[in-house]
């Protein structure tokens, strides 16, 4: 009995190896081949089955498209994409439209790939990580023999596709991660046994499925760590990516952070145009809970008992809340939030603005003194950036991504201020009203810093990440 069963796991790990060793001798010849036509170049397929999306990860996207062409003129770019119901040109166009980012059509190859449903979360109600991460190396696999590349970067943060680019393909890896999949927080949730939205209440109650959970978790960070260091160089969108990656995968020496492009040459170039009597302080961002719009309420609540005796400056001052609502729940957030100011008696200095269009959005940057940000340890806050690009006095939340990347508080280099709690908003902001004309030099302080999230600065770091990928490939 135990020899057959030996025996039957003996030729299960022989036709493994054989079709391995076969898969990557068919690879190398296709890769050989596919240089033939042209001397000597180097083809970079980047991975992004969602490239037609129009989001912030695809501005990512085409600026390293646009930045490798530029650098490599005598390179490929190949991007591997699922969105099989769009042509090229389509693609190319949207990217012009959305983002101003014209790449060279003649340099880029698009790999239509048909198998991304393997990809989507929806199909796996259960163990979802582990179902999305096998899906992507099926993508990955028709990915690699449709077009097997010299250099293969990630930029949707598939990691489980590294291996077999590296090892099947021979190719160069690198990557560029949003978001870790997995985190050292959700392990810690699990074992304290708290509920949260991948922790469910059957789960957090009972012993054993908490075990369980906890070991699947583990496991799955092990192999998260195997797969992520299969990429010699990783880049990171932010401070808050960079730590739980480094915690991860813990290869300090290859993590670079690179940060990712944001659109704010033209809010540099805004003019102030509000009343030189009124202090307008502006919140941007949508009604949703974690935004915490009622500590703004409350900070200028705060405020106005710091003016008890100035009723004067209290009139000239105004909070407007500019948001937007994607759907019933945030209508009603809203709701409760206008409720709150009448219950502060605040209505008269604080204003609601839902769904402003653009072009209004730039006047009130343009009205505006003052920006408020209240929401706690947000990962990056690209919305203080335009602020503070727009040349408002920035007041934000001392935690996550405004306190590690964003607002510099230290005498010489300030750019803005931090605060935690009702209070210390309501100080800083009558500090900044109070001494406005010792401002400007924050201000332009500000506008400057927000230089280190611009296209270029991505460019020159993205390109410096990726250089090593190059030697020898
Ligand atoms: C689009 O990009 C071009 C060059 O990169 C620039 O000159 C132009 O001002 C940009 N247009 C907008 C609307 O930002
Ligand atoms: C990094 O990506 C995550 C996930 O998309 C996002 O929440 C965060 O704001 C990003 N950071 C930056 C600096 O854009």
């Amino acid at each position: 009995m135990i020899v057959i069963i030996l025996w039957v796991l003996l030729s299960l790990v022989l036709a493994a190896v054989i079709s391995f060793i076969s898969l990557r001798q068919l690879l190398l010849s296709r890769k050989k081949k596919l240089h033939k036509s042209s001397d000597n170049n180097i083809n970079v397929g980047i991975f992004h089955p969602y490239c037609n999306a129009g989001g912030g990860g695809e501005r990512v996207l085409w600026c390293a498209v646009k930045a490798l062409q530029e650098k490599y003129p005598n390179s490929k770019v190949i991007i591997y994409t699922g969105d099989i119901d769009a042509s090229p040109s389509s693609i190319l166009q949207k990217a012009k439209n959305v983002f101003n980012i014209s790449v060279d059509s003649d340099n880029v190859k698009f790999v239509f790939l048909k198998q991304r449903h393997w990809i989507e979360a929806k199909n796996y109600p259960h163990f979802t990580l582990l179902g999305q991460s096998i899906g992507s190396m099926v993508l990955g696999l028709e990915a690699l023999c449709k077009f097997p590349p010299d250099i293969f970067i990630d930029t949707m943060g598939y990691a489980f596709t590294f291996p077999l680019f590296r090892y099947l393909a021979q190719a160069r890896v690198g990557c560029y991660v949003h978001y870790p999949v997995i985190s050292m927080d959700m392990l810690k949730r699990v074992q304290q046994r708290q509920m949260s939205h991948n922790n469910k209440k059957y789960v957090a109650r009972n012993p054993f499925l908490t075990w369980t959970k906890l070991a699947y978790y583990r496991l799955f960070s092990k192999m998260y760590k195997w797969v992520g260091c299969c990429a010699e160089t990783i880049m990171v969108n932010s401070s808050w990516t960079e730590n739980h990656i480094l915690q991860l995968w813990d290869v300090p020496f290859k993590t670079h952070r690179v940060y990712p492009p944001c659109e704010v040459g033209h809010l540099k170039k805004l003019q102030h145009t509000g009343k030189s009597d009124e202090f307008i302080i502006l919140s941007v961002g949508q009604f949703r809970p974690e935004k915490d719009h009622p500590l703004q309420l409350q900070a200028i609540y705060e405020l106005r008992t710091l003016l008890a005796n100035d009723e004067a400056l209290w009139s000239r001052i105004k909070l407007v809340i500019a948001g937007s609502c994607r759907n019933d729940e945030d209508y009603e957030r809203l709701k409760n939030m206008q409720d709150l100011s009448k219950h502060l008696s605040l209505e008269n200095n604080v204003q609601f603005k839902v769904n402003v269009p653009y072009e209004d959005l730039l006047k009130l940057y343009q009205t505006a003194n003052i920006g408020i940000h209240t929401m706690w340890n947000e990962h990056f806050g690209i919305g203080i950036v335009e602020c503070m690009a727009a040349g408002l006095i920035m007041v934000a939340h001392r935690s996550g991504g405004p306190l590690l990347d964003i607002v510099e508080t230290s005498e010489g280099s300030q750019n803005g201020f931090l605060a935690t709690d009702a209070v210390e908003y309501a100080d800083n902001i009558l500090n900044i009203i109070v001494n406005n004309a010792e401002m400007n030099g924050i201000r332009s302080a500000a506008r400057a810093s927000v230089e280190r999230f611009s296209e270029r600065e991505f460019e020159k770091n993205f390109l410096r990440a990726i250089s090593e990928l190059f030697t020898n490939a």
